[in-house]
């Protein structure tokens, strides 16, 4: 398949696996690359440069296909901070694609360009897609507000956002938030976009690690079952409705500050919750698309059956239309 997106990243189909802090590791993200789409491990997973870069390189030993790089900006990440190692280790394993997410990746252009990396930038509001574009990004990824993770304040579904973040750049758009399948898919490319980024489908692919309350959890909750916290901190974060998610919202009432936030709301929570598979006692990114989710199955067969259903979907719009009334207009 074509598009500018493959043609930008190398790779079979535009189907790109959403970053998932503590989820997304190297098999994961080796078997949606190994299976034509574009696998991701993300830089939030790890505590050392170390770590991630080991993982870079387990990554690479388990797939030859291409596979991106996740980096979480906030509005205070220097590129001489923390984030320095992580950075280092991207250029020295030679990683060719990285996104970008959260702040402008403007500081961070002139290293990751130096290296030769494509960098794709993800926003929660069509207004950024310039701004991405200016910065001399190759690609933006806008998620609409139904998607796990940060959909960001703005409040407006993908519908609105995709086709109007397609008119606000010129470069490849890739659309976030709500897809699982080839419909959504096929919607998403009809729509003007390059390709589709797939976060909380893959959570439920078989190569992630967590466990069957959460899985079963997950397939008996409805599109209606998430909740947005850290709003007070205009840092939204959609999350399947945990107990730990609506502690968190109503602490919130109480207009706590973000020190005294900070104990209920960091990943190590979350981490925690994974790991004892309690999914009750943390707030899990999670988007509204979990209503359509009933299995678990391996990322190659999510794809495929993608692909199979996007072709369905094609004939279906095709067999639709009369020849085009249009053309005695032309
Ligand atoms: C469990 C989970 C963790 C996530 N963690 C991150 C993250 O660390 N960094 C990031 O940029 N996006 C993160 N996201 C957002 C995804 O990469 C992607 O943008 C989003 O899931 C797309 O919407 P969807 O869930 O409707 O497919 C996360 C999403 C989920 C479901």
């Amino acid at each position: 398949m074509k598009t500018r997106i493959t043609q930008l990243f190398g790779i079979e189909y535009p189907i790109i696996q959403g970053a998932m802090q503590w989820l997304s590791k190297p098999r994961l993200a080796a078997a949606v690359s190994n299976a034509g789409g574009l696998g991701t491990i993300n830089m939030t997973t790890y505590e050392t440069p170390e770590a991630f870069q080991e993982d870079i390189r387990l990554l690479k030993s388990l797939t030859r296909k291409p596979f991106c790089v996740n980096l979480s900006l906030l509005p205070d990440t220097k590129p001489d901070g923390p984030i320095k190692g992580f950075l280092e280790a991207i250029v020295e394993e030679k990683v060719h694609i990285v996104e970008t997410a959260g702040s402008s990746p403007k500081p961070f252009m002139d290293t990751l360009k130096g290296a030769g990396c494509l960098v794709m930038h993800k926003i929660p509001d069509s207004r950024f897609a310039h701004t991405a574009e200016d910065v001399g990004c190759d690609a933006v990824c806008i998620v609409g507000y139904e998607g796990g993770g940060h959909p960001g304040m703005a409040g407006v579904g993908s519908i609105v956002q995709w086709p109007l973040a397609t008119e606000r750049c010129s470069i490849p758009v890739v659309g976030a938030g709500g897809i699982c399948d080839g419909r959504t898919m096929y919607a998403a490319l009809a729509m003007g976009l390059d390709g589709v980024m797939v976060g909380t489908r893959f959570l439920m692919a078989s190569e992630t690690d967590i466990g069957p309350h959460l899985r079963k959890f997950i397939i008996e909750s409805r599109e209606t079952d998430t909740v947005l916290t850290q709003m007070s901190i205009r840092n939204a974060l959609r999350s399947i409705k945990t107990k730990g998610a609506m502690d968190i919202i109503e602490f919130e009432k109480t207009h706590p500050t973000f020190d005294e936030l900070y104990p209920m709301i960091r990943g190590a929570v979350t981490r925690a919750a994974y790991e004892k598979d309690d999914p009750q006692a943390a707030q899990i990114a999670m988007g509204q698309v979990l209503g359509r989710i009933h299995d678990v199955k391996p990322a190659a067969q999510i794809i495929k059956e993608m692909m199979r259903e996007l072709y369905d979907m094609h004939q279906r719009v095709t067999g639709m239309l009369e020849p085009s009334p249009y053309r005695f207009y032309e």
